[in-house]
């Protein structure tokens, strides 16, 4: 089955859809996007990312391309032309089309680009964990906002594949974890407690670390919000990582050393099929 992407209004062939060499996305990643879930059909906290793109849209003066509802409605025409029951959509804004000039233009019309694309049906099992490097954190100063600025996570993760890892921890001046090249970081500590980096201008608000948050919370488990150091980590009972893309995933190796016994945590296991219960309420649509 070929797959479709929806470019600025129409349907098209994925191998066809395209941008202007001189979208502002393309030549200033001056963009946003957002990356939802689907799992059984279900769009995995929909309404957050939405939340997301408008706040971080705002934050760039970029207009909504459409109106939120009628995006709603693209995103579920991509997943259903493409067939998806298990995977992922993704969707872009950028600021449009317009001659270079760092600048904003004065009448641009923003960009919307769509696509969706099937994975593999998630398990509530974490299977055997994951190993992460560290890297020194290098982007900008605004990873707050989910832009398409991506190149300082980019080459962390390649540095990651390269060891053989699944992921690299981005490390601030102050040795301090910020979070994953496309994840948020968490350890839980020998008391139990559940540490996470507090908001701010050097994290994304993931929105499954914001679900992962209440679920705990649900299981009666303590979240403190604070940053930890990577000897904290190494230190930790367990580790794992947060994303809409891997869910809970279990950490259990950092630069090569085992974390706690070197294998998914219970912590993390329970988080795991407690997160995936919880977001499996939605309406399915597909
Ligand atoms: N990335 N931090 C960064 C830098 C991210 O890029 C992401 C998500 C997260 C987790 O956010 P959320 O729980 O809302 O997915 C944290 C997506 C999956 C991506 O770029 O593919």
């Amino acid at each position: 089955m070929s797959r479709v992407a929806y470019v600025n209004g129409r349907y098209v062939p994925h191998r066809d859809a395209q941008v202007h060499v001189e979208d502002r996305g393309y030549q200033f990643a001056d963009a946003v996007y957002e990356v939802i879930g689907v799992v059984d059909g279900r769009f995995l906290d929909e309404e957050p990312h939405l939340d997301r793109l408008e706040r971080s849209l705002k934050e760039l003066r970029i207009a909504w391309p459409i109106a939120r509802a009628a995006l709603k409605l693209v995103l579920r025409e991509t997943v259903r032309r493409n067939r998806v029951r298990n995977g992922l959509v993704y969707f872009q804004v950028s600021r449009g089309v317009a001659r270079r000039d760092f600048g904003f233009p004065k009448r641009v019309r923003p960009s919307l680009v769509v696509t969706a694309r099937a994975t593999p049906p998630v398990s509530p099992d974490p299977g055997p964990g994951v190993a992460v490097i560290t890297v020194p954190d290098i982007r900008w100063k605004r990873v707050d906002i989910k832009t398409t600025g991506l190149l300082g996570g980019a080459l962390g993760k390649q540095k990651a594949r390269e060891q053989g890892a699944y992921e690299a921890w981005q490390v601030d001046d102050a040795g301090m974890v910020t979070e994953g090249t496309s994840s948020n970081a968490w350890i839980v500590t020998a008391d139990g407690e559940l540490v996470t980096r507090p908001i701010g201008h050097e994290i994304l608000a993931g929105i499954t670390r914001q679900t992962v948050k209440k679920v705990a919370a649900d299981l009666q488990l303590a979240v403190v919000e604070r940053p930890f150091s990577v000897a904290e980590a190494l230190a930790a009972r367990e580790a794992f990582m947060t994303s809409a893309t891997s869910f809970v995933t279990p950490i259990v190796k950092i630069d090569g050393k085992p974390v706690g016994a070197g294998k998914p945590g219970d912590v993390a296991r329970r988080l795991r099929a407690e997160y995936l219960r919880a977001v499996s309420v939605a309406e399915p649509f597909a």
